[in-house]
């Protein structure tokens, strides 16, 4: 529907931005931390673009001052940060490494002297290698009392102040990366096992969830969903299946297990078929009912298009754009369900996501009909090049208008009677992008670090960052 005029933001709406432990911190072995399987990946040749690496990241371990003092100039209402479970327990469990709760106690405290609202997400993606190594991580169900633990030592440590908790980030990316395509460590690609381990996921989400309420009964906890919302490319019949196909797979999958308890019958059914459906013990479905969030985080970058896929057709194996050089990545897809195509209606980055805003639009009105929770924006951002001016500014208009039209998208979004928590912009300060290195920049904040040689970190302030000051400053009437 076309609205005349748009319901305004809440009062209380959390203007905000985010990171993760591993993007930014840098002090890989500091203070009593341990490794991660990031710390591991990384460093295997060929893996990451020119072998970037979060060693340093953008150092915001010790610069976590000045990073929250920019926060504080800008009036951000909330900052989405993540904790590397490494840093607690330098193993995984066992004892408490005192230094890594300082780090986030300090952290939070300065958030909270700015009137910043901290957001705190448990698992960004660095698990403890040591787990990996005695039982493989997610692979075993031993996985969900070591969750449960970390995740307990955080509430008890953090829950009188941290209000708003995000239980695993993106968990469908970092098992289908993990064990599908094995862009991600620990690098395996093994159907049956991707749908195994994804399963201890959700039992380990939900368990967490569980405890939260005994520690932090009136705080707020959710899952952050990659969540792409599926277009079919036409009206032929079989587009249509293709994309229903898509939602079912790759979005219900998840969502209908964090909110219901329960996987999607045709897609289990499918699995079961193909022998690579996930073991399920008994109880586990109960558990993973007592599980439900209060909100959805929704980490929303763009939306896809899916056409019919025949039984020889592609697979997730198609080539991932990690180098920015436009119209290099390839179509992916799943024999006999679905497989990706371009949409031509909708511009590209330079790492070839779509931008589509009103896409954002769509997916809060689809996620509101079905599930009926508060959702949070826990990431939405341009990873884009941007060029230092020789008198110091950073143009970066494209930002401004990634941001704005997505925000409108969520005004729409408001104003069609979907909840909305709040929008967390990713990111704050440039940061190191998994895959991609430091030349993909999110941040209203540019850091001087980049892929090669050594950098002097400075930070400097993008035309986007006075934007967003203005927005929250008028909460985002003047949009
Ligand atoms: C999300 C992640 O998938 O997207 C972030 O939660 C990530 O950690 C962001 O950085 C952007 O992805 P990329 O690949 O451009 O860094």
């Amino acid at each position: 529907m076309l609205h005349e005029k748009r319901s305004p933001f809440p009062n209380n709406f959390l203007w905000g931005a985010a990171s993760a432990a591993y993007q930014v911190e840098g002090a890989w072995d500091e203070d009593g931390k341990g490794v991660s399987i990031w710390d591991t990946f990384v460093r295997i040749p060929g893996k990451t673009f020119k072998g970037t690496n979060g060693n340093v990241a953008v150092d915001h371990y010790h610069r976590y001052k000045e990073d929250v003092a920019f926060m504080a100039e800008m009036g951000l209402k909330a900052y989405r940060f993540s904790v590397a479970w490494t840093r607690i327990f330098p193993n995984g469990k066992g004892e408490v490494n005192q230094k890594g709760l300082d780090f986030y106690n300090n952290l939070i405290n300065e958030l909270i002297k700015h009137k910043i609202e901290p957001i705190c997400t448990i698992y960004h993606w660095d698990l403890p290698q040591a787990l990996q190594d005695e039982y493989g991580g997610w692979e075993s169900r031993e996985i969900i009392e070591d969750f449960k633990n970390y995740s307990v030592t955080l509430f008890k440590a953090f829950g009188d102040r941290v209000k708003y908790w995000v239980s695993l980030n993106e968990q469908n990316i970092f098992t289908r990366l993990g064990y599908q395509t094995a862009l991600h460590p620990p690098g395996v690609k093994d159907d049956r096992l991707f749908y195994q381990v994804n399963h201890h996921a959700n039992l380990a989400n939900a368990v967490a969830i569980k405890e939260f309420r005994k520690y932090v009964p009136d705080g707020k906890i959710g899952p952050s969903f990659a969540y792409s919302p599926a277009y079919p490319a036409t009206s032929k019949p079989e587009d249509i299946l293709a994309y229903e196909n898509a939602e079912e797979l790759t979005n219900h999958w998840w969502l209908d297990v964090y909110v219901h308890g329960k996987y999607p019958k045709a897609t289990w059914d499918y699995l079961e078929r193909k022998g690579i459906a996930p073991k399920v013990e008994e109880g586990d479905f109960a558990i993973l009912r007592e599980g439900k969030p209060d909100f959805l985080g929704v980490n929303y970058y763009q939306t896809t298009t899916y056409e019919k896929n025949p039984l020889d057709g592609v697979t997730m194996d198609g080539h991932f754009n990690n180098t920015g050089k436009k119209g290099t990545a390839e179509d992916i897809g799943v024999p006999g369900l679905f497989k990706t195509v371009a949409n031509e209606n909708l511009e590209r980055t330079n790492w070839d996501w779509n931008i589509d805003p009103q896409g954002l639009r769509i997916g809060l009105r689809r996620l509101t009909n079905r599930y009926g929770l508060p959702i949070l924006i826990s990431e939405n951002g341009l990873g884009e090049y941007d060029k230092v001016e020789e008198d110091g500014t950073i143009n970066d208009d494209y930002r401004i208008d990634y941001i704005r039209t997505h925000l409108q998208a969520v005004q729409d979004a408001i104003t069609d009677g979907v909840e909305m928590i709040g929008y967390c912009v990713w990111s704050f300060t440039d940061l190191l992008s998994w895959l991609n290195g430091f030349q993909k920049r999110y941040g209203f904040v540019y850091v001087n670090q980049h892929e090669e040689g050594e950098h002097d970190l400075r930070r400097m302030k993008k035309k986007s960052f006075y934007w967003y000051k203005d927005i929250i400053e008028n909460n985002g009437s003047n949009l």
